[in-house]
C-alpha cells in the first residue's frame, strides 16, 4: 500500500493543534485511538514467541476464520512483563485497550468470547490503557495506576507493547520521524551535537560518556567520510533492553541514529547486531525498507541536500566484539579482537576514519531529546546523570522484565516495588548488576540511587543494566565461578592477563566449590592461598589487561570478596556451602536401614568412594568421595542422602 507521504510528514512535523479534522481522523485511525472493527495485539517479540506467542497467533486467525469474525491481527513488541507472556491485548471499537497475561493458544477462544460479547474474562487481566475518547472497562485497573508501571517513566519504551512496530504509519502518526525533520531542516550539525551535550545525554552501554562530547570529537576530525555505528551486540547475557527496544519500537532507533549520523556529519550508519536478534533483524530490516521508500533515507532527503544510507550488518554473537575496536575490526571483515587505545574510534575507527559508536538505548534517546528540548531531559534524572535507565531484571523475581526508572531511582524501588521481590515468600539475598564482568550488590546498599556517580562512589559499576536478582538459595561464590568460567571462555585471549586470569580465578573458585579431589590438591591451607591470591590477580588483570572485558573481569571477585567474604570463609575452612547450593560440598551418607545392598551406588560412584558387600548396607568414604551426588540420584531406595 503506498503511503500518503505528505499527510505523513504533516502528522509527524505539528502538534495535533495544527491538524484539521480529517487529518485529525486520520490520525487517530493511524494511532489505533479510533477503529472501526475490533483489534488483537499479539507481544510477537522474543520473550512472547519463547511463551508460545506463535501458536497464539494462529489461534486468533482460526477463532476469526471459524466465526466469520472481521478483525485486524497484529504484532507488537514487549510491555516489559516478559515473565507474563504471551501478552495479548485486544480492543474493540469505542472501548480501551486491555492487556492479558498467558494467552497461550488454548485461551484465546474464551478470552476474544467473552470481550466480545463486552464481558471482562474472569483472570489473566493486566490493565487497560486509558484513552482519550474511549469507554474504560469497568473494574480494570488502568495500566498507569499498576505497581509495575505506576512507579517507571517511560520515556524510551514508552511505545514498546502498544504500537506496531512494522507500520511507519503509526509511528509519523504519534509525532515519530518529527524529530529528525526538525534536525535536518532547523539545526547545523553543531548545533546537534551541543544539544545533545546539552541535554547531559551519558553513554547507556556502561562507561557513561557523554554523547554529545564523543560526538564533537569526530565531528571535528576533519575527514571525507564518517561512519556512526550502532553497537546492538548487547552482549552481556542477562540483558535485553536493546532487543526489546529494537523488537518494539525499530523506527525510534533509526530516527535516533538517524540524527546521530547528521550531527557527526555522516551519511553512513551501520547497525552492528548479534545474528541471533532473528526478530530484531526483521522488525530493522523492514523498517529500513519503508524508510527507504518514504524517502526519508537514501539522497537528499526531503530536498535538505542531506544524504543518509543506514545499513545492517550481522555479527557472530560475541561477547567482546561488543567492545566497539573489536566490533569496528569485525565489521571491516577481520577476527573480532580488541585494540589499544588511542587512537579512538572517533579519530580513526571503521577503515580508519572517524566513527562514533553508540549504543541501541543511547540512541533511542534522542528523538526524545530533540523533540522535548535539553531541559526537558535534565528535568529527570539526577544532576550528573540526566534521563531514565532501562534495566533488565531476571532471575529468582516475582515478575521479570524490563523496567525504564529515572536515574537515581533505589534498587529498593526497583526490585522490591515494581518488580515485587524474590516472589514465592523467598528471602532477597544479593543483586547482581551489569553482566558477568558486574558487580553484586548487597541488600544493605538496596537503599542507593541507582546513577553513574552513586554507583562509582561504592566501587560498583551500572553496566548496561542487567539486573541478576539472587534468593537465599543462591551461592555468591559459585555464581562467581560461573561468570569467570563464562568470561574466560569469552575472551580474546590477546592479553595474558585476562586469559590466564580468567581461568586462574575460575580454577581457584572451583576448588573451594567442591571437596578436595585428592590430599595434595586442595587442602584448605591451598584453597585459602587460592583466595589471597585471588585479589592480588584481580590487581594485575585490571592494570594489565588491553580491553574492558579483561580489566573489569576481576569485579565480580572483588565486589563478592568485599561484601559477602564471610561465604567465601564458609567454604573454605568449614567446607560447607551456607545456601547449600555447592552440591560438591555436601557431606553425603548411605542410612543402613534403608540400603539393601544392591551395589547400584557403588558402580556408579566415580571415586569409588563406596564399599560393602552385597546384600548389606554399603556406606561412604568420605575421604574419597568428591560429593557428585551421582550416588543419590540412582538409588532406588532413597537410601543415599546428604547433610
Ligand atoms: C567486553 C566489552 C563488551 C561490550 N559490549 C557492548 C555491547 O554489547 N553493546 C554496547 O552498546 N556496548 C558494549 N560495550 C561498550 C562499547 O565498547 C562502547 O563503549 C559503546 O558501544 C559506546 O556506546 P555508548 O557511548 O552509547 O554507551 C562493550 C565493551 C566491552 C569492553
Ligand atoms: S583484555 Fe581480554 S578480551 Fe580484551 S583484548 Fe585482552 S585478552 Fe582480549
Ligand atoms: S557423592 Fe556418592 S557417587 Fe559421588 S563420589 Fe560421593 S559417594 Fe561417590
Amino acid at each position: 500500500m503506498r503511503k500518503d507521504k505528505a499527510l505523513l510528514l504533516k502528522l509527524a512535523r505539528s502538534d495535533r493543534s495544527g491538524l484539521n479534522p480529517d487529518e485529525l481522523k486520520r490520525s487517530d485511525e493511524l494511532r489505533k485511538t479510533e477503529i472501526s472493527r475490533p483489534l488483537v495485539m499479539v507481544n510477537s517479540s522474543t520473550s512472547g514467541i519463547v511463551a508460545g506467542s506463535l501458536l497464539t497467533w494462529k489461534a486468533v486467525e482460526s477463532y476469526a476464520a471459524d466465526r466469520s469474525i472481521e478483525l485486524d491481527l497484529t504484532e507488537t513488541g514487549s510491555i516489559g512483563l516478559s515473565s507474563e507472556d504471551p501478552v495479548v491485548s485486544v480492543q474493540i471499537p469505542g472501548r480501551t485497550r486491555i492487556f492479558f497475561s498467558r494467552i497461550t493458544e488454548g485461551r484465546v477462544p474464551s478470552l476474544l468470547d467473552d470481550l466480545f460479547h463486552q464481558v471482562v474474562p474472569d483472570g489473566n487481566v493486566i490493565g487497560q490503557l486509558l484513552r482519550e475518547g474511549q469507554e474504560p472497562w469497568e473494574n480494570v485497573p488502568a495500566l498507569a495506576d499498576l505497581p509495575f508501571f505506576a512507579l517507571q517513566n517511560r520515556i524510551v519504551m514508552e511505545s514498546c507493547g502498544i504500537i506496531d512496530p512494522f507500520s511507519l504509519e503509526e509511528y509519523m502518526a504519534g509525532g515519530g520521524y518529527g524529530a529528525f525533520i526538525r534536525t535536518i531542516r532547523s539545526y547545523t550539525f553543531s548545533e546537534v551535537c551541543e544539544l545533545v551535550t546539552a541535554s547531559g545525554l551519558r553513554g547507556r552501554s556502561g562507561g557513561g560518556f557523554s554523547t554529545g562530547e564523543k560526538w564533537k570529537a569526530a565531528f571535528r576530525t576533519p575527514s571525507d567520510q564518517k561512519y556512526l555505528i550502532c553497537n546492538a551486540e548487547e552482549s552481556d547475557p542477562g540483558a535485553f533492553m536493546d532487543r526489546t527496544l529494537m523488537e518494539g519500537n525499530p523506527f525510534q532507533l533509526l530516527e535516533g541514529i538517524s540524527i546521530a549520523a547528521y550531527a557527526i556529519g555522516s551519511n553512513r550508519a551501520y547497525i552492528y547486531i548479534r545474528s541471533e536478534y532473528k526478530d530484531a533483524i526483521r522488525r530493522i530490516n523492514n523498517a529500513i525498507k519503508e524508510l527507504r521508500e518514504i524517502g526519508l533515507l537514501g539522497d537528499n532527503i526531503l530536498d535538505s541536500g542531506y544524504n543518509l544510507q543506514i545499513s545492517l550488518r550481522k555479527g557472530p554473537g560475541a561477547f567482546v566484539c561488543g567492545e566497539e575496536t573489536a566490533l569496528i575490526a569485525s565489521l571491516e571483515g577481520k577476527r573480532g579482537m580488541p585494540s589499544s587505545k588511542p587512537p579512538y574510534p572517533t579519530t580513526s575507527g571503521y577503515l580508519g576514519r572517524p566513527t562514533v559508536v553508540n549504543n541501541v538505548e543511547t540512541l533511542s534517546n534522542l528523538p526524545g531529546i530533540i523533540r522535548k528540548g535539553p531541559e526537558w531531559f535534565r528535568s529527570i534524572g539526577t544532576e550528573e546523570s540526566p534521563g531514565t535507565k532501562i534495566f533488565s531484571i531476571s532471575g529468582r523475581v516475582a515478575l521479570s522484565g524490563l523496567v525504564e526508572v529515572p536515574m537515581g531511582t533505589s534498587f529498593d524501588t526497583i526490585i522490591n516495588k515494581i518488580i515485587g521481590g524474590a516472589g514465592r515468600g523467598r528471602e532477597l539475598k544479593a543483586l547482581h548488576l551489569g553482566g558477568p564482568s558486574g558487580c553484586m550488590v548487597p541488600l544493605d546498599l538496596m537503599d542507593l540511587p541507582v546513577s553513574y556517580e552513586a554507583l562509582k562512589e561504592k566501587g560498583l559499576i551500572m553496566g548496561s543494566g542487567g539486573v541478576l536478582v539472587m534468593d537465599d538459595r543462591t551461592c555468591v561464590v559459585n555464581t562467581v565461578r560461573f561468570f569467570m568460567y563464562y568470561l574466560n571462555k569469552q575472551s580474546c585471549g590477546k592479553c595474558i592477563p585476562c586469559r590466564e586470569g580468567t581461568r586462574r580465578m575460575a580454577e581457584i573458585l572451583a576448588s573451594i566449590t567442591r571437596k578436595p579431589a585428592d590430599e595434595e590438591g586442595s587442602t584448605t591451607l591451598e584453597r585459602f592461598k587460592g583466595v589471597m591470591q585471588l585479589e592480588s590477580l584481580a590487581e594485575v588483570m585490571k592494570d594489565t589487561s588491553l580491553c574492558g572485558l579483561g580489566q573489569n573481569a576481576p569485579n565480580p571477585v572483588v565486589s563478592t570478596l568485599k561484601y559477602f567474604r564471610h561465604e567465601y570463609e564458609e567454604h573454605i575452612f568449614e567446607r560447607r556451602c551456607p545456601s547449600n547450593t555447592c552440591t560438591e560440598l555436601r557431606t553425603w551418607y548411605i542410612d543402613v536401614d534403608l540400603c539393601t545392598g544392591c551395589t547400584v551406588c557403588a558402580k556408579k560412584c566415580p571415586a569409588d568412594a563406596i564399599i560393602g558387600t552385597a546384600r548389606h548396607p554399603y556406606f561412604i568414604v568420605q575421604e574419597k568421595c568428591i560429593g557428585c551426588g551421582i550416588c543419590y540420584d540412582v538409588c532406588k531406595f532413597s537410601a543415599v542422602y546428604y547433610k
